[in-house]
């Protein structure tokens, strides 16, 4: 009897897997993954197809890829680049509108150039047009959010901080939204400033960008000085979402100068800050054993560059994005050994300090150490 029961529970599953296969084949086009593919396609493709020259130091860089999803306005790409013989990434706030660059196919970027950057003098001189570049597009929780945020918006920004406020004021204007900001725009000089005639091109009846220069320049209407609370204050309007975007120093003397005035810090964004090394005094090297799989690697790790920088040096890829602790993409598990993670960096979930898993960009050695690593599928794929 049991025998005879057997079989025909055999018998069941085999006829129900057939059964799925057929309904399956019989649908056409998986819809809800192919919604899924356009709004998260993951890594995808690029090809650069111009490069401009847009203040003394930035370049603005246009990629075009057919994959390029349909992103929030304010958000990054995560930018994979093979520089000599090492694969790196690096976050970069898109300029362009969400809507224009998913229906023409393109993003922008503006890329710094910074003193000591390696990626950054790859980006300002070495790329040409038609390199290909790998990157994921959309990323990152510095947008606007109308359930959350403001009918009104005072945006700060210092230097290059602009970036993500250009995409939400081309957001703002090209889909006529109900909401109007004011970008308060901190530059040392007149020449500092990044592509004028973009930001001029932004001035709308909901759109203001108002420059504030530490050197004033003759005939050109600006603030002048420092972005300081009597400066905020003026533009300032009633029940405004404060979003604040530039270099750390800046930041750090804002949130002074925000305290100043009457109102309600928890309204104020602060966008995060890659990182990746520490001003330490006395620079220390440790051993650090890499297990990927089954293979084992000992490679050496400064004490003031991350656990990340450290591994990239020594060319092993680990997925990462916002190179700040705040996405997790980075996330690796420490075996043994004792380091540090500044408490402003650390944003990992309860469960995975317990487990003893960190975010590799914000966490440095303080000892020898052992960790375990998971190389992404593509780099596998590749090889
Ligand atoms: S790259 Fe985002 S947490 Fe490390």
């Amino acid at each position: 009897m049991k025998i005879k029961n057997l079989l025909k529970t055999l018998k069941n599953i085999s006829l129900r897997r057939k059964t799925i296969k057929k309904s399956c084949s019989s649908l056409e086009k998986d819809y809800i993954a192919s919604i899924n593919k356009n709004l998260h396609p993951g890594l995808i493709t690029g090809k650069v197809s111009s490069i401009e020259a847009v203040s003394k130091a930035c370049k603005k860089i246009r990629i075009e890829s057919k994959d390029v999803p349909l992103f929030k306005a304010g958000s990054y790409a995560s930018l994979i680049l093979k520089i000599e013989n090492t694969i790196t990434s690096r976050a970069y706030s898109i300029v362009s509108s969400p809507l224009t660059s998913y229906k023409e196919k393109y993003i922008e970027i503006i890329a710094k150039e910074k003193a000591d950057g390696f990626v950054s003098a790859y980006l300002c001189h070495d790329l040409k047009v038609d390199d290909e570049i790998r990157m994921e597009v959309g990323l990152g929780n510095f947008v606007y959010e109308p359930l959350r945020d403001k009918n009104n918006i005072l945006a700060i920004a210092g230097g290059s901080g602009v970036t993500p406020f250009v995409s939400i004021a081309k957001d703002i204007n090209e889909r006529n939204l109900d909401v109007n900001i004011t970008i308060l725009l901190g530059d040392k000089n007149y020449e500092d400033i990044i592509d004028l005639p973009l930001l001029d091109s932004l001035n709308s009846k909901r759109v203001r960008v108002v420059h504030v220069l530490e050197n004033k320049y003759p005939s050109f209407n600006s603030e002048v000085g420092f972005i300081d609370a009597s400066i905020i204050k003026k533009y300032l309007k009633e029940d405004t979402s404060i979003f604040v975007s530039g270099p750390k120093g800046m930041k750090d003397y804002l949130k002074k100068e925000l305290s100043k005035l009457p109102m309600d810090m928890r309204k104020v964004r602060f966008d995060v800050e890659p990182t990746g090394t520490l001003d330490i005094q006395e620079e220390k090297f440790y051993n650090i054993e890499v297990h990927i799989g089954l293979e084992v690697r000992n490679i050496k790790a400064k004490n003031s560059e991350s656990i990340l920088v450290a591994l990239e040096r020594n060319n092993i890829y680990v997925h990462s994005a916002c190179r700040s602790g705040e996405c997790g993409f980075c996330r690796l598990k420490v075996i043994k050994g004792e380091y540090l993670i500044r408490e402003e960096n650390d944003h990992r979930r309860y469960s995975d300090k317990e487990a003893c898993y960190i975010h590799s960009c914000v966490t440095y050695p303080l000892s020898d150490m052992v960790v375990k690593v998971n190389i992404p599928s593509f780099l596998n794929e590749e090889e």
